[in-house]
């Protein structure tokens, strides 16, 4: 059998313990199918003496991920230490600079640093993959870049972070508010050591970025992700959304439009009975958009240790086998760099006002929509006990701007008791 592959893994946390438990114990199989030996040779982590039930007695330990991305016997460099910069991006470039290939599950360092990296690569000839980092167990990267490599892409969109998905459903599921919740959450050590990684979409938008790029063939623009978090979703819009057939998703959605590329990463409805509605808990999903191949729905679990893991590993294998591609899927220096899409395409919206109850205040308020240009698709009013009316529209198509402007002039009316809530509608 030919040479091993040897791994040089950093980072001993949930995933690099996952991807140990993989070597060792699939070590036939991995050799079966990659023609050759998959074996640790070494690894690093802050702790030396913490026990991981695993076994790391036959690894050379390494304090510093440096050091241990350039050592004479490793051939890939696994970075699972985390973090935009600081060691994980210094022993990511040794690693490259040096000339092993990389696998990493940081989204974040790709998000901002992805395009250096990259060409880094390129140039010295190895590669730098990173199925890990986007929508853990699910091989995304690869549909994209494979299967679905003859599509001109249309639009990706998708659930990429489980723990809002888990918050979201269970205040729809169980009636119970997002500060309760979250702290369930927090609890069960499902949010990031800074839970506006989760909640504040950033996470997600790093993945989002990431997909992009290789959807579109655009250079990862992080920044031009218009991000908007889960905060201040509210357990009544989760019920009046469920009452008008709906459910509030965290939502990722990339397309290239003739006015730039558009990056949103927000809370939308989705119908309830889409793919895309039905996700429950912390599973992830993404939905890609080929000319040819029509809509394809990737489902599975966003995060942990046996899908992080399969995902590092299906990067490892294909370098083990020899197969090399881009990290974006082309040439890191064919990426071009499209302007953020200024306006987001238009779209219907659910809104939710609360009105006084008065003769008169719908006039005013569909008076304030028709002056904005804004059509109503749907409308209910519920019966209510106090002087509050609360009322729910969903709007035909329209843009941003003129459902702005329709809330200012609605506002404007002086008949709304709270401000209203505006959420778009995703047509999936
Ligand atoms: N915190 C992420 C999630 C997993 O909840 O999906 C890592 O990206």
């Amino acid at each position: 059998m030919s040479k091993p592959l040897r791994l040089g893994l950093a980072g001993l946390g949930t995933v690099g313990v996952g991807v140990i438990r993989i070597v060792q114990n699939h070590a036939d199989l991995l050799a079966a199918r990659a023609g050759r030996p998959v074996e640790i040779a070494a690894v690093s982590a802050r702790s030396r003496s913490r026990d991981r039930g695993v076994d790391l007695s036959g690894y050379a330990w390494v304090d510093d991920p440096v050091v241990l991305a350039t050592r004479d016997d490793i051939d890939v460099f696994v970075e699972l230490m985390g973090g935009e910069d600081g060691p994980a991006k210094a022993a990511t470039e040794a690693a490259i600079a040096a000339g092993k290939h990389v696998v990493t599950a940081n989204k974040a360092m790709l998000a901002v640093y992805g395009q250096a990296l990259a060409e880094a690569a390129e140039a010295a000839n190895v590669a730098l993959r990173f199925e890990a980092a986007v929508a853990g167990g699910i091989p995304v990267i690869k549909a994209l870049t494979e299967g679905l490599a003859g599509n001109r892409i249309r639009r990706v969109m998708g659930v990429m972070n489980g723990t809002c998905n888990y918050i979201l459903t269970r205040m729809e599921n169980e009636h119970v508010a997002y500060d309760q919740v979250f702290a369930d959450a927090q609890a069960l050590g499902y949010l990031e050591a800074d839970p506006n990684l989760d909640v504040g979409g950033i996470d997600a938008g790093h993945k989002l970025a990431l997909l992009a790029s290789i959807a579109f063939g655009t250079r990862v623009n992080f920044d031009g992700v218009q991000l908007e978090g889960i905060q201040r979703i509210s357990i009544t819009d989760i019920e009046q959304a469920a009452d008008m057939g709906f459910r509030i998703k965290l939502l990722g959605v990339a397309r290239l439009t003739g006015r730039g590329l558009e990056q949103r990463m927000q809370p939308c409805l989705v119908p309830a009975d889409s793919p895309l509605g039905q996700l429950q808990a912390a599973t992830n999903m993404v939905v890609i958009e080929g000319d040819s191949v029509g809509q394809v729905v990737l489902r599975g679990a966003g995060a942990g240790e046996g899908p992080t893991a399969s995902a590092v590993m299906g990067d490892v294998m294909d370098i083990a086998r020899g197969f090399r591609l881009s990290t974006f899927g082309q040439k890191a220096a064919s990426l071009v760099d499209v302007q953020p899409a200024q306006a987001a395409t238009p779209a219907a919206f659910y809104l939710r006002l609360t009105l006084k109850d008065a003769p008169g205040v719908l006039h005013k308020i569909t008076g304030a929509l028709a002056d904005a240009g804004v059509s109503i698709d749907r409308m209910r009013q519920y019966s209510h006990r106090d002087t509050a009316a609360p009322v729910l529209m969903v709007t035909h198509k329209t843009s941003r701007a003129e459902l702005d402007h329709a809330i200012e002039g609605i506002v404007a009316t002086g008949v709304t008791l709270e401000h209203p809530v505006a959420i778009r509608i995703e047509e999936v």
